[in-house]
């Protein structure tokens, strides 16, 4: 097992990682009185299998989470702090959510709000939870429709990712996940985007020698960056790579048709096509990049990139200012910098015109 350490501006933040790095959980939480928010899926394949031993013993008890996107929302919330009042969790107990992106996004959230805020844990279950959302403290849940609206910035006190939960991952899931580890290729380490490249079949064919070492470096790049930016105010923002497009691709298919790391994968397309376009990157760069995309096998019906609603999608991303939509290009290998465009502008690249 491999601890790496996210040094936060109050405290500092552990990352546990390895197969079986959740059989520390008993010595992380020193007999504190523990509320486990668990994917009901994970719960299913886990609990008699791996979980149930390690958390028997434990004061606890467990709040299970159909994990679907329109469940994230305020009434959940409200529903749990409910249930953390009536059995009369204080301050000093500890949430630890298992599960994927939606568990982090709910127990992040309601640990923040909780009695002004007590201690969480994350234990990622997924790909794209271990490389991405379970570090970083960032939290939401969805109002009215819209994706993410409330939120906050509130860091674990430990993740732990257990690589043995990555057993038997669908490969959609394995995609999805890993369209934020080629993302670190290209905003971080060439050297990374070449690796994957070159081992993507026994990736996708789920070797976890591999996927392990991905899931670690990829934590050692968003650590890096985290460390010099926890509230998102410069250099974190180069996450964002491939999201400008993929959240609006996301939003104008209703979050039904591609998955969060599909609608990546063609959004880091088009964006790294309109590097090129701009002169940023030259072709072999691109070519290579577009070569890896390609690989996934996404197929993506590009007349969305006609409607209005996808534009409009693109002025609601978090990132604008000023009415100009934000961008994150390669410049070259290993470097990105941020690019701003008015609608206008954006409309005048034609997108639609570009099959991905
Ligand atoms: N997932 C992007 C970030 O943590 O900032």
């Amino acid at each position: 097992m491999e601890k790496l350490i996210l040094e936060l501006k109050q405290r500092k933040c552990e990352v546990l990682i390895g197969e079986g790095s959740f059989k520390n959980l008993k010595d992380i939480i020193r007999g504190k009185r523990c509320f486990f928010i668990i994917d009901k899926i994970v719960y299913e394949r886990f609990y008699s299998t791996y979980l149930r031993e390690l958390i028997i013993d434990l004061d606890h008890d467990i709040y299970l989470i159909d994990c679907i996107e329109k469940n994230k929302n305020i009434i959940m919330v409200t529903e749990i702090v409910k249930m953390l009042s009536d059995k009369g969790y204080l301050r000093d107990s500890i949430l630890i959510g298992i599960g994927g992106g939606i568990v982090g996004d709910i127990v992040g959230f309601v640990a923040s709000i909780y009695m002004r805020g007590i201690q969480f844990i994350n234990i990622p279950t997924t790909i794209l939870a271990q490389v991405d959302s379970s570090i970083g403290g960032k939290n939401a849940v969805n109002i009215s429709g819209c994706k993410n609206l409330i939120g906050t910035f509130n860091q674990p006190h430990f993740v732990v990712i257990d690589n043995n939960f990555l057993t038997s991952l669908p490969k959609r899931e394995i995609i999805s996940g890993l369209a934020e580890v080629l993302k670190y290729g290209i905003i971080c380490e060439y050297g990374f985007l070449n690796y994957i490249d070159k081992n993507l079949i026994d990736i996708l064919n789920g070797n976890i020698n591999i996927i392990r070492e991905i899931v670690k470096r990829s934590c050692e790049f968003k650590i890096n960056i985290i460390s010099q930016d926890e509230y998102d105010t410069s250099i974190r923002k180069i996450l964002n790579h491939g999201h400008t497009i993929g959240h609006a691709i996301e939003s104008v298919t209703n979050y039904s048709v591609y998955t969060h790391g599909e609608a990546v994968i063609i959004g880091m397309y088009y964006e790294c096509l309109l590097a090129l376009k701009l002169n940023l990157i030259d072709e072999a760069y691109f070519k290579f990049i577009y070569e890896i995309l390609r690989r996934f096998d996404i197929k993506f019906d590009n007349s969305i990139l006609d409607e209005d609603r996808f534009y409009e999608a693109l002025l609601m991303d978090k990132k604008n200012k000023s009415k100009k939509i934000s961008f994150i290009f390669p410049i070259s290998p290993s470097k990105v910098e941020e690019y701003m465009f008015s609608l206008d502008e954006v409309r005048g690249f034609k997108l639609s015109n570009y099959h991905f």
